[in-house]
């Protein structure tokens, strides 16, 4: 399948071909998503509190982000990998931004990265975009501000919110970015910036307003101990690996496990 490339994304809106993205932090998950078709793999920040134990996203760090980026960019055969700046990797400056954009891209094999905030960040957004990294950026409930939101709340309720949602999203798209995604944002406004902007919108618990989905592969796979009211459960993975593991104790455990056929001759 042809690889997807950055201008297939707003092709796709044009087109009203909607668009589709999930999280892998890892090879197998990557190759396994790809072959399924998924448009774009965002290795994300989510890896902290998803894979690596953490209680939120904030203390992911950049040298825990680059070796996954690898990971999923050896993989992906077609689909367009987005790597997740990290809290603290890029807010304090352009120049911070660009330093760890450049790693994602040269170490990291990614084809663009994607930054939380909006009209703040749109100069970090135009150097980026001027170097040549494509940005895709990120509003509504942006959890690596969850201390200054107070929580995991829907945002942008209410006509001065809501335009001020608006007002970052066009900044964005002025500085260049290449999609917005909208997290936790009510299905009316993300479907009032979805007509409004010229490139993607990817909803998060945005509706079917938005040109595009995306989901925490954990959630959408039925693997996470608790899911956002926002995901649907695809699969039952966790049950289905808990399954297989307590198979695997139980056959070693009563000796059918290894079988002959799974043994050296002498
Ligand atoms: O890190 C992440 O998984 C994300 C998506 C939920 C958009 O930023
Ligand atoms: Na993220």
């Amino acid at each position: 399948a042809k690889r997807v490339r950055v201008h297939h994304l707003r092709e796709a809106k044009t087109a009203g071909r909607r668009l589709t993205m999930l999280t892998a932090y890892d090879a197998p998950t990557a190759r396994i998503f790809d072959s399924a078709g998924v448009d774009m793999l965002l290795v994300g920040d989510s890896m902290g509190d998803n894979m690596l134990g953490h209680d939120t996203t904030i203390p992911t760090t950049m040298d825990e982000m680059v070796p996954a980026v690898r990971a999923v960019s050896r993989a992906a055969q077609r689909a367009f990998v987005v790597a997740d700046l990290p809290f603290g990797s890029y807010e304090a400056s352009p120049q911070q931004a660009h330093a760890s954009a450049v790693r994602m891209l040269k170490e990291g094999g990614a084809n663009a990265v994607k930054i939380e905030g909006g009209r703040r960040i749109a100069p970090h957004v135009e150097l980026l975009t001027g170097a040549g990294i494509p940005v895709v950026g990120h509003l509504g409930l942006t959890p690596q501000a969850e201390n200054a939101l107070g929580g995991k709340r829907v945002q942008g309720r209410g006509e001065e919110a809501a335009a001020g949602l608006l007002a970052d999203a066009e900044a964005l798209v002025a500085a260049g970015a290449v999609a917005v995604v909208l997290e936790m944002v009510p299905g009316p406004l993300a479907h009032r910036i979805t007509d409004a902007l010229p490139v993607p919108t990817i909803g998060i618990g945005a509706g079917a307003g938005c040109d595009g989905q995306v989901l925490v592969w954990l959630d959408m796979a039925g693997m996470a101990d608790w899911s956002p009211r926002f995901a649907r459960q695809f699969g039952a993975v966790g049950t289905a690996l808990a399954q297989a593991a307590g198979d695997y104790v139980a056959a070693v455990h009563d000796g059918s496990f290894p079988g002959p056929e799974h043994t050296y001759e002498a």
